[in-house]
């Protein structure tokens, strides 16, 4: 039986985005290559004057209220001239509002940066762009294409996970950015995927919980069992986790993980092999498989299908983010088969989301 939910959801998700695509290529085509290029060419301005007013935190400073610039610099510790010119670009690109008495407030885009927004992604802002994470591009980017190399660890030394190992802080934000992930993509991998079908979730790289969490608010007859890394779950439990929710520390490339009681378990992977090379993905479906047994378990990725020819720019960004990052990628549907045949895995069903992503429903053969 079909595990899909909300089918017309998810394709008049991917209706909407098809046309914003097409809107926002007729756009570009209306203006002339040369200021195209330069404006691609220098839009890492916008993103680190973007980056410096969420480091400020002016949006949740502002809140609901309107200020001169004189009095936002004073609450910020800013120069007041130096923050009127900031936010005067940001505000040029639709980001924060300037009224006629020059007094600076929150717009519809400004407001997500807001702590206490419901769909906050300042941690998300944040994260991409703190020195550990955009240093590689800016640095490393060109050796790594030249060398076909990862360009963070040409830039740091050591491979990303490494580094969140050694750096709790730098974890922390981490982790902080996957709690707001939600905000981007909706929770429809809660709603649109038949939870019912399952008594108990296993979330496997749940990091502090965040999904599992949403899919216990809309399901709450299941149980959750998080799997991460010891420092991940650590932070989880020392920030008091989420009700219901059970943590168990878990190396899906060497241990053993969690193993299955029934058909009525799901594992899921969500945004995990994306960041692993097609070895070790096979390596972790093999310790799936393992845990499944002969139980008839459902694996459940949650993942991007990158469109095998003209790639939208959403799925182009974070392949090239994976990249930058990890020896991982985004992969496109053949990719996908090649991966789950080579792991002695059946890929049964496609789940379609009203989201960016999709879920991949595979089997272990008895
Ligand atoms: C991109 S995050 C995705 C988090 C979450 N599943 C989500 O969708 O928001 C990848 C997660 O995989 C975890 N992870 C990476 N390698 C792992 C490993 N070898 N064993 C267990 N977890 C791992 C990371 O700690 C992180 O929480």
């Amino acid at each position: 039986m079909s595990l899909q939910r909300q089918a017309w959801q998810a394709h008049a998700f991917a209706w909407a985005s098809g046309l914003v695509q097409c809107l926002q290529r007729a756009t570009q085509a209306l203006t002339p290559p040369p200021f195209r290029l330069m404006q691609f060419g220098s839009a890492f301005w916008q993103s680190r004057a973007l980056y410096v007013a969420t480091q400020l935190d002016l949006a949740s400073v502002l809140g609901d209220g309107r200020l001169l610039p004189a009095e936002l610099a004073q609450r910020v510790g800013a120069d007041a001239e130096a923050l009127a010119r900031l936010v005067r670009l940001l505000a040029a690109i639709g980001i924060f509002e300037v009224d006629r008495q020059g007094r600076i407030g929150n717009n519809r885009a400004s407001q997500p940066l807001r702590g206490d927004h419901p769909q906050c992604v300042r941690h998300m802002v944040l994260m991409h762009n703190s020195p550990g994470m955009s240093r590689p591009w800016f640095e490393t980017l060109e050796a790594g294409v030249r060398q076909g190399r990862v360009p963070f660890e040409l830039c740091h030394g050591h491979d990303l996970l490494t580094q969140l190992n050694q750096q709790p802080d730098q974890d922390a934000l981490f982790a902080q950015a996957m709690d707001e992930v939600e905000a981007l993509g909706g929770d429809s991998f809660a709603t649109a995927f038949n939870w019912r079908a399952f008594d108990r979730l296993i979330d496997v790289g749940g990091n502090r919980g965040a999904k599992a969490a949403t899919i216990l608010r809309r399901h709450p007859h299941l149980q959750a069992l998080v799997v991460d890394r010891a420092q991940v779950v650590a932070q989880a439990q020392a920030a008091g986790g989420h009700q219901g929710l059970q943590f168990e520390v878990g190396d899906v490339l060497a241990g053993p993980l969690p193993a299955a009681r029934s058909d009525r378990d799901a594992y899921l992977l969500s945004a995990v092999l994306h960041g692993f090379d097609d070895d070790s993905c096979v390596q972790a479906l093999g310790r799936v498989r393992q845990a499944v047994g002969q139980s008839g378990a459902s694996i459940v990725l949650l993942e991007l299908i990158v469109p095998e020819h003209n790639a939208d720019l959403a799925s182009a960004n974070f392949d090239v983010q994976m990249y930058m990052a990890t020896r991982g990628r985004e992969r496109t549907r053949t990719q996908w088969q090649a991966l789950i045949e080579r792991s002695g895995l059946r890929w049964t069903e496609t789940v379609a989301l009203a989201s960016l992503g999709s879920m991949l429903v595979l089997r272990s053969p008895h």
